[in-house]
């Protein structure tokens, strides 16, 4: 294993020419780091994302020959919850069992959601006792998952992470409630989110930003910007970030 950077890795902006590209390139993404993981310790934890184009990735993994992946060797959990129930239309882990996990082979025992129904703080708790009881306190430093799928705002949140808001500073616990949400937060419900460190703590933190309303936050993370939560969400081996031509200033490579 690469020794991790102080700091987290600087992330490696790849640019693919189209929305599909993108997806494409995420699935083997997760594959690579779901084979590592799974050579390495013997099984893979996977965080997922909400959001528009994390959804196109679930559908592509779902679309997969599934038996390319061990799912029963994979635990599922989630990055960021809105406050509602399970089977509402804003909840991160219906789209992701509508998206993905109900055509995988996943073990009901290997998906760990948030329960956001309980409200943010009572969730949060909730989520956060889970976490300690799978790999233990959110120590310094520590390593977390194997690979944090995430999604990126136009004003640069990730998961549930938005620019000042005072989950930010949260750094000894793995999940913190966002209630109320700052105004941006789309839909406007309370949330809970990962914590920064929980996020760092990942191995490989892969990014997917498409479209022409993310570039000035693909610009700002290519210029080297190292405040908004998005930028700063950097696994300890790898940050990768898969941007289509939209969201991207430069071109192909
Ligand atoms: C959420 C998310 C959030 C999302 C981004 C990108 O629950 O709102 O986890 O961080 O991933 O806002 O979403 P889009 O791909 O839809 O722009």
């Amino acid at each position: 294993m690469d020794e991790a950077q102080p700091g987290g890795a600087a992330p490696d902006i790849r640019v693919l020419p189209d929305l599909a590209a993108l997806t494409l390139a995420g699935a083997a993404f997760v594959h690579d780091a779901a084979e590592r993981a799974i050579v390495r310790h013997g099984r893979c934890s996977l965080v997922l994302a909400g959001g528009a184009t994390p959804r196109r990735l679930y559908e592509r993994l779902a679309a997969d020959d599934s038996s390319r992946l061990p799912w029963n060797l994979i635990d599922v959990w989630f990055g960021d919850e809105r406050c509602v129930v399970p089977d509402h239309e804003a909840s991160n882990y219906g789209m992701a069992r509508s998206a993905m996990l109900a055509a995988l082979p996943v073990p009901p025992d290997n998906v760990h959601r948030i329960p956001g129904e309980l409200g943010a703080e009572r969730a949060a708790e909730a989520y956060d006792a889970r976490l300690r009881d799978v790999f233990g306190p959110l120590t310094p430093g520590r390593e977390t998952f194997d690979l944090v799928l995430l999604g990126v705002g136009t004003e640069g949140h990730t998961a549930s992470l938005f620019p000042a808001h005072r989950a930010l500073d949260v750094t000894d616990r793995w999940a913190a409630p966002v209630d109320p949400a700052p105004a941006t937060a789309k839909p406007l419900v309370p949330r809970v989110t990962l914590t920064l460190p929980a996020i760092c703590g990942a191995q490989h933190v892969l990014v997917l930003a498409a479209g022409p309303e993310k570039r000035d936050i693909v610009t700002a993370v290519r210029a080297g910007d190292d405040t908004l939560p998005a930028a700063r969400a950097r696994g300890r081996e790898r940050t990768t970030w898969l941007v289509d031509i939209a969201a991207s200033a430069e071109p192909e490579r």
